[in-house]
């Protein structure tokens, strides 16, 4: 009795499957859909100052912040939970905003709508950069 062939070809499919897509982070959707998230109710420390240079944005997830700084070096903050139905706003294009609820759109520089169906504009939080760090949040520079 000879072997039989060994199954030596295989069919390797490569790339076909596996598509690496680099995350850039699908909104997480929590099952509930309800969010405990809230803005700063006290002054928190978001980071190096340096990490919002003239004319940029940060988008601080972690503590539903926005902060830019204008070209003269002016810093804003505003909270980023959502004016429509106050979801965490979790993606930020540019200067703009997007909520992943409804998709509303703000102007991360200014707070203003872009897009309804939030109509309200984004509140202005306090912010000041204190020994290097940024620092947003109610009574921050009082
Ligand atoms: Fe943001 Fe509805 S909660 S668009």
């Amino acid at each position: 009795m000879s072997g039989r062939p060994s199954p030596t070809r295989r069919t390797v499919l490569r790339g076909a499957a596996l598509t690496p897509v680099a995350g850039l982070g699908l909104a997480a959707c929590s099952p509930g859909g309800e969010t405990t998230d809230a803005e700063p109710s006290a002054p928190v420390d978001l980071g190096a100052e340096s990490e919002v240079t003239k004319g940029s944005v940060k988008l601080y997830r972690d503590h539903n912040v926005v902060v830019s700084r204008d070209a003269n070096g002016t810093l804003k903050a505003y909270s980023t939970i959502c004016t429509h139905a106050l979801c965490p706003i979790n993606k930020l294009e540019g200067t703009k905003l997007v909520c992943p609820c409804h998709g509303s759109e703000f102007d991360a520089t200014s707070g203003e709508v872009l897009h309804e169906p939030a109509t309200v504009p984004l509140k202005e939080l306090p912010v000041q950069a204190k020994d290097g760090r940024i620092v947003a949040g109610p009574a921050a520079t009082a």
